[in-house]
């Protein structure tokens, strides 16, 4: 059951003319080609700890508890490659001794922290919950990268999930969860893990390593292959979509609001083409916060549960693609927030 939401974002925003003054593109493109306008930046010194206790608290609040018995951190960008920042944002939310854990699934994060949170209320390991989908994003990106700085930004969104009965409003209803890792080259940082580890600094960029290699300049950055990744993104959201209807036994007629993940508003939008569903029922937030990556779907709910977008009772589809490749949907009804 989902009892409580909130959001964050950093307060610096980028607009497109800003990137536009500092890479080669215009607010033109970014907005025909995304529907992006602005993003919400992290200042340095700023992590993604910081922006998951400020969600984490605002969903807390939401769902009038002042702790939770686990705290999942659905984040590709922890305050350090080790360890997982969870335990410290329970820590610095009161919350210290609770069990709490990250999950890396990307964009997908927080269906699949949706699944894991849902999963230990299920086996009675928990009585509520607290999830937070966070990312910091854009300190994975070099800087000089159109492909990439015009499409991404920060922030947070969090939710709490407690026990209760299926037939009250905010009941989770069914799961759709897959994955593909022949596409793990589409959406990668080559370096700094297991593969390539980065010792030391790694000086000015130079080209992709080849397999076996030492990584490198290059490598530290996030990379994507938009045309692909848009691609699989509609087609695996679309089906995903389906089969977690079909598990809950509704149809795309009954879906009041479709939340997918705030990538791209063509790729919302073919995949409610592909649905069936009005382009109305799509919750589109992306125009003002770019792809928050983990935190996207519960900041676009915070946003629609804020400005009366969503009511008690409405049923709603979550949709993500990601890196790994992974993808995954949820069916639930909207509580009282
Ligand atoms: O969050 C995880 C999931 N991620 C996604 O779902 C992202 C999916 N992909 C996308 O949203 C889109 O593929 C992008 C927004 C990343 C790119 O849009 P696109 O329409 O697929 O563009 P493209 O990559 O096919 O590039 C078209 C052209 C290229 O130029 P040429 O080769 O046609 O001369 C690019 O170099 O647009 C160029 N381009 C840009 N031009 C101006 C790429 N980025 C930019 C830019 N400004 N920022």
């Amino acid at each position: 059951m989902l009892c409580g939401v909130g959001g964050h974002v950093p307060p610096s925003v980028v607009t497109n003319a800003d990137l536009a003054a500092r890479v080669d593109t215009t607010d033109e493109w970014i907005r025909t080609r995304t529907g992006i306008t602005r993003r919400h930046v992290v200042d340095p010194g700023t992590a993604t700890s910081d922006l998951a206790e400020r969600a984490g608290a605002a969903a807390l609040e939401s769902a009038g508890a002042a702790t939770v018995d686990a705290v999942v951190l659905a984040t590709t960008t922890p305050d350090h490659p080790c360890p997982g920042t969870a335990p410290k944002v329970a820590e610095r939310l009161g919350m210290s001794g609770t069990p709490a854990y990250d999950v890396n699934a990307v964009c997908s994060g927080f269906v699949y922290g949706m699944a894991t949170a849902t999963g230990l209320i299920a086996a009675g390991l928990a009585d509520r919950v607290l999830l937070i989908g966070a990312d910091a994003f854009t300190t994975l990106l070099d800087p000089e990268d159109r492909d990439t700085v015009a499409v991404f930004g920060d922030g947070a969104g969090a939710v709490v999930l407690r026990s209760g009965d299926p037939g009250e409003p905010g009941a989770v209803h069914a799961f759709d969860l897959g994955s593909d890792g022949s596409l793990a080259d589409l959406i990668m940082v080559p370096a700094g893990g297991s593969r390539y580890p980065t010792r030391g600094t790694v000086p000015g960029a130079v080209p992709r390593a080849e397999p076996g290699a030492e990584p490198g300049a290059g490598d530290v950055w996030f990379s994507m292959q938009g045309r692909a990744v848009y691609r699989h993104a509609v087609r695996r959201m679309t089906s995903s979509s389906r089969a977690a209807l079909l598990r809950a036994g509704w149809t795309t007629g009954d879906v009041d609001l479709l939340v997918g993940h705030q990538a791209n508003i063509r790729i919302l939008r073919a995949v409610a083409d592909e649905l069936g569903i009005p382009h109305d029922r799509a919750c589109v937030d992306l125009d003002q916060v770019g792809n928050t990556a983990a935190a996207s779907i519960p900041l676009a709910l915070a946003h629609a549960a804020s400005s009366g977008a969503l009511r008690e009772g409405d049923r709603v589809l979550l949709t993500a693609f990601g890196g790994g490749a992974t993808w995954g949907s949820c069916v639930l009804t909207w509580p009282k927030t």
